[in-house]
């Protein structure tokens, strides 16, 4: 099957198949994501680790292939993804119905909650005391349109990361910050005497890759990895190396 599949993948770069995407160019599957997201993508003395690196390392070896990994704006993955420029995304990125417009999901590995984590002193106890207040989103997430679309427009304050957004928190030029549990729970681990997370979660999400809308030969490989690593344990193994 592996020999088969990099048959495919050789005949791909021979023939020039647009349906290999990018591939086509070098062979490797390329991912694009935003390194700033830890624990499921960041850089550690100027290599990509975190559960998604991992998870797409795997997914190519069991391919046949190797990953490259494009690290550009969280909110340029679909539009790098539609153009062809990356087979796949791959971003702690939540399925959304607006997002399914512009790109295909896989099946999904990974579940996540929005949560809203504050300065340790701050009176902001839930979700509703956030009415009126700055809030801290990574542009382009998942938390930026839930909040923009709760709190108005004048409440958001964009950030290309989200540590930059709880930096703002820390010297007072924000309120809160909402951005997904263990990538909150990563940030406060590293300054816990800063910032503290509230128990009243915002919203509940579901994480999975992104392909070109139509690029059905691709996402049923993928399917294929997930569901397997998905049931064999190997994706909990990554996971558990990363989330205590
Ligand atoms: N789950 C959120 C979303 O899909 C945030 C993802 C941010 N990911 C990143 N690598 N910066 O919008």
């Amino acid at each position: 099957m592996k020999k088969l599949l990099s048959l495919l993948v050789v005949s791909c770069m021979v023939l020039g198949l647009v349906a290999c995407g990018n591939s086509k160019q070098t062979g490797k599957l390329i991912m694009c994501t935003n390194a700033e997201f830890p624990p499921y993508e960041y850089k550690d003395g100027g290599e990509f680790v975190g559960i998604d690196v991992e998870v797409s390392k795997l997914i190519a070896q069991k391919l046949g292939t190797e990953v490259e990994i494009l690290d550009i704006a969280f909110d340029s993955l679909i539009p790098t993804v539609m153009s062809d420029k990356a087979d796949f995304a791959m971003a702690g990125m939540t399925v959304t119905e607006d997002r399914k417009e512009n790109v295909d999901f896989t099946h999904t590995y990974q579940t996540a909650v929005q949560v809203v984590a504050v300065p340790v002193n701050s009176s902001i106890a839930s979700v509703d005391d956030l009415s009126g207040k700055k809030i801290g989103v990574q542009q382009g997430t998942t938390g930026d349109i839930y909040c923009t679309g709760d709190f108005g427009e004048s409440a958001i304050e964009r950030f290309p990361k989200i540590v930059d957004g709880f930096q703002a928190m820390k010297t007072g030029r924000i309120d809160a910050c909402v951005v997904d549990d263990q990538v909150a729970k990563a940030i406060v681990a590293q300054d816990a005497s800063s910032y503290k997370i509230l128990d009243t979660a915002y919203a509940e999400e579901e994480y999975a890759i992104a392909v070109k809308k139509g690029n059905t030969d691709l996402l049923n490989k993928l399917n294929k990895v997930i569901d397997e690593i998905k049931s064999n344990g190997e994706l909990k193994a990554i996971v558990d190396k990363y989330i205590k």
